[in-house]
This record gives C-alpha cells, structure tokens and sequence, in this order.
C-alpha cells in the first residue's frame, strides 16, 4: 500500500484475511529502514497488518529513533520528544490506513525496542503490547504510566554488553510497577537477534 504524509517515511502491509486481529507495528535497529523487520513481522504473524516507520534521526547516515550522546548514553529531551512524535504518528497512521480496532503490537529491536519502550513509559494509551528484543531503560517518567491490561514480552540475551541483564531488569521492574504484564525471555546470546527469540516471541503472540 502507498504511503501518505504523516511526517516519516514508512511502509505498511494491509492485513491479510484470516490473519492476526491487531497491527504489528515494526521498530528497527540503529543503521536499519522501514524493509527490515518486515519478514520478522511475517513470521511472529503471518497476516497481521504492518506498520514500519523509519527512525527520523540520523547518526553518521544510519537512521535510529532518537538522539545518542554516546554508546548507552541517551539524550533524554530526544527521547521524549521523539516518543511524542511516534505516537502521534501511530495514531494517525491507523486511522489513515483503517488498521483496525486493535492497537498496535510493537516489535522492536534494540533502538526500535528502546523508543517501543519510550512510549510504553510516556504513552501507554497507545500500544496494545510489546515484542522488545534487547531493551534498555530509554528514560524514567516522572509519573508511573498506567499499563494495566498490556502485555510485554522482553527477549534479553545474557550476554547482551549493551543491553545487559541489569537494564534488562530495570526496564521490566517499571514496565510491572505500571501494571504490565511482563514475560522476559532470557537466551544465550549477545545484543544480535537469534531463531530461538523470534520462536519464543512467537508462541507468546499466539
Ligand atoms: C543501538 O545500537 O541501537 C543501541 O544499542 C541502543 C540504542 O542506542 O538505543
């Protein structure tokens, strides 16, 4: 389907019938564009809708979500201003392309999951749940979102240097304090994503 105007350059995938009843929408990794998690979202539902925006930030020519300072180190202004941004982006893009009454399923990868994580924290009326592989903590709200009633699935590595286990843990405790419900989902592996996270995720989303 084409796109329209709504301030990114995304791509969206009408649903196929018979497919998941909820929108995935598809959040990609630092160097990464609106074509890369579309066959990841293919394979954790195959006939959902797909929503795929491209992170508007660029960092030495490589697109991301947000501003970083350094490895790790977020510009925390940029992080709000951007989950802003993404939302409203999300609400209009689902009215536009009539996704369906369901929100949105985020599925992000590292600065995708990061910003997924952001809006979770500072706009929790507007995912339905969340697929995050190898999250952070991108930023502390002042006030604790209500996340009663959505689901999140945190795919973590263990030996993950980027997203570590500690930032694994923090991002879950906030996410629970809102009222989440939270699965993290440990697998032996670095910050890259493996069969075994796409095939956990999977089962979670069914
Ligand atoms: C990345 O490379 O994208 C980082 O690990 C995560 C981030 O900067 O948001």
């Amino acid at each position: 389907m084409r796109s329209v105007d709504l301030g990114f350059e995304y791509k969206v995938v009408p649903a196929r019938g018979g497919g998941a009843p909820f929108p995935l929408l598809l959040l990609h990794g630092t160097g990464g564009d609106e074509s890369d998690l579309l066959p990841l979202g293919e394979a954790l539902a195959p006939g959902a809708a797909l929503l795929s925006p491209r992170g508007k930030v660029l960092e030495n020519g490589m697109p991301r979500f947000f501003r970083r300072l350094a490895e790790g180190v977020f510009d925390l202004k940029d992080v709000e201003a951007r989950a802003h941004e993404l939302a409203d982006f999300v609400q209009a893009a689902r009215e536009t392309h009539q996704l369906g009454d369901a929100k949105p399923i985020a599925v992000g990868f590292s600065n995708g999951a990061n910003i997924a994580a952001a809006m979770l924290l500072l706009r929790p009326e507007v995912l339905g749940g969340a697929i995050l592989f190898r999250a952070m903590v991108p930023i502390v709200p002042a006030t604790s979102p209500d996340l009663r009633g959505v689901r999140v699935f945190v795919g973590a590595g263990r030996r993950d240097p980027i997203a570590n286990p500690a930032q694994t843990d923090r991002l879950s405790g906030l996410l629970e304090q809102g009222g989440a419900e939270v699965t993290v989902h440990w697998v032996d592996a670095g910050h890259s994503l493996t069969a075994e996270d796409v095939a956990a995720a999977k089962a979670w989303l069914a």
